[in-house]
């Protein structure tokens, strides 16, 4: 099977400051990573790793300076029609990708609206509330306002916006880092739960590896710009390669 997501040799550099001062960091530096349909691959590593940038080339956000990134078989870069929909985000901070004047409904049904033309209003609220059931919610939350929300609410409502589309490929930038650990919990367990019935690959950015022990089923190490280590998640936490991921879970 054609993996959902295929990055080989990335490199991406930033350039910043101006005059004397300006410089040049390399935020990814020749990463190659897969992501299997149906799987999760936890990215992990320490700030300024280049872990967002990853998921910024693989979202086709940012291309890479050389090096090829695909997502469902095409160029991430690519914006077309084939990939409208099929790729997501859920990111740290519900409140960016949720807008606060508008309903919750209305922001759960926006990506349908542009991905699938040809259903109608009712088909579209029907979807809605299915999706919101589905994420834990009740239908009564589409006529809500984000702030009316919980931070753990506001999540599932942006797991939700992202699977309504029924995407193929989503990528989790610190989506559970901003909640308590009780909620992080239930969270991840949805997360799970709807990988298992809609199958998609997800791309699981985390610096926590707490969360990724429990979504991912293959881990990548980054460390500045670097994948140092690509393992499955099992053998990550029994028995590291890296010297630095071994320092990594020593001080979890
Ligand atoms: N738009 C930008 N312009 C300049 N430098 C950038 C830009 N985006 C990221 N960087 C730099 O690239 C490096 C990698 O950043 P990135 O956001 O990918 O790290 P990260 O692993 O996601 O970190 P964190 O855990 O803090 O979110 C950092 O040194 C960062 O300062
Ligand atoms: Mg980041």
């Amino acid at each position: 099977m054609t993996p959902v997501l295929k990055m080989s040799e990335v490199n991406v550099a930033f350039t910043s400051g101006w005059g004397r001062r300006r410089a040049r960091l390399q935020a990814m530096k020749n990463v190659t990573l897969e992501v299997a349909a149906g799987q999760t691959l936890g990215v992990v590593g320490e700030s300024g790793s280049g872990k967002s940038t990853t998921g910024s080339v693989a979202l086709g956000l940012r291309r890479p300076d050389s090096g090829t990134a695909e997502v469902l078989g095409r160029p991430a870069a690519e914006r077309g029609r084939a990939l409208r929909g099929r790729v997501q985000a859920v990111l740290q901070h519900p409140h960016w990708s949720l807008n606060p004047r508008r309903r919750v409904g209305v922001s759960v049904r926006e990506p349908l609206a542009v991905a699938e033309r040809g259903l109608s209003r009712e088909e579209q609220r029907e979807r809605v509330v299915r999706m919101l059931e589905q994420v834990g919610l009740d239908a009564a939350t589409a006529e809500r306002y984000p702030h009316e929300l919980s931070g753990g609410q506001r999540q599932r409502v942006s797991v939700a916006r992202a699977l309504i589309t029924e995407p193929g490929f989503i990528v989790f930038d610190e989506a559970v880092s901003a909640l308590d650990v009780s909620v992080q919990l239930q969270i991840l367990e949805l997360i799970r739960e709807l990988q298992a019935a809609q199958g998609f690959g997800a791309l699981f950015i985390s610096h926590d590896l707490g969360a990724v022990q429990r979504v991912a089923d293959t881990i990548a190490v980054m460390y500045r710009g670097e994948v140092l280590e690509s393992t499955s998640t099992e053998e990550f936490f029994t028995e590291p390669a890296h010297e630095y991921s071994r320092r990594l879970l020593a001080a979890l």
